[in-house]
């Protein structure tokens, strides 16, 4: 058993050993804490994002908590000059963790990066994806002979 582990298991466990020798380092978020616990949202910001996302898309119904676009706005690094920087762009913080556990999103090829409000939120493209779903009050105006 103890054998088969150190056969099977030597990378794994030199990957883990690695991982807390070495974490990767974040930028910290803004104010003095997340939308709930820190380890809890190490371990769980994908299940509250995907539940938030399902309830919004398919229920309507829209809360503050977990709202990607907040995770956004606390998350964000400024440049020196103000301007900000895209939270999945490399050693951001929505990057750090994910390119080392080789997770990939397609979150943002929808939703904003920087810090913005409402459906604005969202990329250009997205707003038509919106309006397909008819969200924000009612279907989208279609111009004549659409
Ligand atoms: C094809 C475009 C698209 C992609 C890709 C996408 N979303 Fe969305 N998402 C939307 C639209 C449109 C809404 C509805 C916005 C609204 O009505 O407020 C939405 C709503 C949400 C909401 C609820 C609104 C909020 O911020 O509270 C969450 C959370 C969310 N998405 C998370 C995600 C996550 C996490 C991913 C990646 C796993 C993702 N989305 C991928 C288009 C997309
Ligand atoms: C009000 C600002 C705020 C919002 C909104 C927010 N966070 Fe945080 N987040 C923080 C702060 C501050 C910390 C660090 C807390 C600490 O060090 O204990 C943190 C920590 C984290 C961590 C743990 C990082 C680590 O050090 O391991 C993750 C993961 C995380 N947040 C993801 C998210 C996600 C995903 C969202 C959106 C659903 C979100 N956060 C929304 C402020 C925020
Ligand atoms: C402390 C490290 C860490 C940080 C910081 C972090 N993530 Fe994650 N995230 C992970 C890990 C690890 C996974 C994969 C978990 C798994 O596969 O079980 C993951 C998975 C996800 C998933 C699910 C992907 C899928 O397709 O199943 C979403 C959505 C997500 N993260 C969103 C975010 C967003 C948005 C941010 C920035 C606000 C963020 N994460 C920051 C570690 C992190």
């Amino acid at each position: 058993m103890i054998l088969r582990l150190a056969v099977t298991g030597l990378g794994a466990i030199m990957a883990v050993a690695a991982a807390l020798a070495d974490p990767p380092e974040l930028p910290r978020g803004r104010g003095d804490a997340c939308v709930a616990p820190t380890d809890v949202m190490r371990r769980e910001h994908m299940d509250f994002l995907l539940h938030q996302r399902d309830r919004t898309v398919h229920e309507g119904i829209r809360t503050a908590r977990f709202s990607l676009s907040g995770c956004v706005d606390c998350h964000v690094q400024q440049n020196v000059d103000g301007s900000y920087i895209p939270v999945d762009a490399p050693e951001q913080f929505c990057d750090t963790c994910h390119r080392y556990a080789s997770v990939k999103l397609d979150c943002f090829e929808c939703h904003a990066t920087t810090p913005s409000t409402g459906l604005s939120a969202l990329a250009p493209g997205a707003r038509d994806f919106a309006g397909i779903l008819s969200f924000g009050g009612g279907p989208r105006p279609r111009p004549a002979g659409e």
